[in-house]
């Protein structure tokens, strides 16, 4: 029986299986660190962008945090920092091109109907820059 089993493949043993195995989706903490303000000199800061989607700007005044989620229809964009835009990858097509948009995340160009969001942060008792996606404006 068990050679058998074996000899079935790992294909029947995972239909065999799956009724005891829990069914969960692990999706990363909406909530996390990104370090400590000083840690960002004035500009764009990407280094966030392709595993947590976000963005750090600072400048003189202030840090915010651009939730990299084109408002049109949800794809990343890229930051292309020759240009200072954010680009849209999707929905691209001879007449026209993907929604653009400004280091600040406003709607430049494309069918982005509004600017990029805005994650809340907040500063943790050590002094570490806590970003949350799940709160954006
Ligand atoms: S999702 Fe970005 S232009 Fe459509």
């Amino acid at each position: 029986m068990g050679v058998a089993l074996l000899a079935a493949g790992p294909r029947l043993i995972s239909l065999l299986t799956r009724p005891f195995i829990p069914k969960a989706i692990f999706e990363p903490s909406s909530v996390g660190s990104i370090g400590r303000v000083s840690d960002f000199g004035v500009g764009m800061h990407t280094q966030f962008l392709q595993e947590r989607r976000i963005c750090v700007v600072r400048n003189s005044e202030r840090l915010y945090v651009i939730y990299a989620r084109c408002t049109h229809q949800g794809c990343t964009p890229d930051w292309v920092a020759q240009e200072r835009k954010f680009k849209c990858p999707c929905h691209e097509s001879g007449f026209c091109m993907g929604s653009t948009f400004d280091g600040d995340g406003m709607n430049c160009e494309g069918p982005a109907p509004r600017p990029l969001d805005r994650a809340h942060i907040a500063l943790d008792p050590s002094g570490q820059v806590i970003v949350d996606i799940s709160r954006l404006w």
